[in-house]
């Protein structure tokens, strides 16, 4: 079930498909974000998939209820893997969303739910946002209402991954960004671990952008990544 997750953080068709294209062998999982979907629009999802790869659509939908589930069941048309919303916009738009999202035949996408973004700080959660319960604390209660309206997991850092699993079972997803390899730099990123420490705190999905695609040898990176995060193994 574990898997590696290719960020795809192009901004155009031709940059895509010429970075997927170095992959010959096996397909990754790959993410496709808001840049790459607005650009592109949804004939980029249905050409990686075409070739081949399981896509997390990654739009982050946070709206009043029924403009996500109507949002949702386009979506669910475009046979993406996975797909998100934010957990802030409340349970009763992550139902809708599940709603929207499920087929007549009950098939649906997986889908998760945005904690706190890790670019938000407890200080700008109390000075903005005015929550002033703690960020663990956020996250933990934004996970379990996301296990409550009945989503399969959350997005969150992997050093969060081990307190989602003990709120809301082992079998709720961690798909985790954020991940560097032990001999790399952080970049922007400041709640980062390893593809093998990941592995052990318990992530269902990392998210790798910048370590692969910005790699002299992005497919050597990505095999490193497979090691390490899906085999467990500890000399790469
Ligand atoms: O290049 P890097 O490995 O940092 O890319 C991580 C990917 O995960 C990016 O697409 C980024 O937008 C996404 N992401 C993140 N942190 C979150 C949610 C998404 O880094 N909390």
């Amino acid at each position: 079930m574990k898997d590696v997750i290719i960020a795809c953080d192009f901004s155009s068709k031709e940059a895509t498909l010429e970075f997927l294209d170095k992959f010959t062998g096996r397909k990754p999982f790959v993410k496709i974000g808001m840049e790459l979907f607005y650009a592109e629009g949804p004939e980029i999802v249905r050409e990686i998939k075409k070739r081949g790869h399981k896509i997390f659509l990654d739009l982050k939908l946070h709206d009043i209820p029924n403009t996500v589930r109507k949002a949702m069941k386009v979506l669910s048309g475009l046979d993406v893997d996975m797909t998100n919303v934010h957990a802030a916009g409340t349970i009763e738009m992550m139902k809708a969303a599940l709603e929207g999202l499920t087929r007549p035949d009950g098939t649906r996408p997986l889908l998760i739910a945005v904690t706190q973004l890790t670019s938000t700080s407890e200080e700008r959660m109390r000075g903005e946002l005015l929550i002033n319960a703690g960020i663990g604390e956020t996250i933990v209660k934004y996970a379990s209402n996301a296990a409550e309206a009945g989503l399969d997991g959350v997005v969150c850092s992997p050093l969060e991954a081990g307190m989602v699993k003990e709120a809301c079972g082992a079998g709720f997803l961690a798909v985790t960004p954020g991940i560097r390899f032990a001999d790399a730099a952080a970049d922007d990123q400041v709640r980062i671990t390893t593809p093998l420490r990941a592995r052990e705190i318990g992530s269902d999905f990392i998210v790798v952008g910048r370590p692969i695609t910005a790699a002299a040898d992005p497919v050597a990176a990505y095999n490193r990544c497979l090691e390490e995060f899906v085999y467990g193994k500890t000399d790469c």
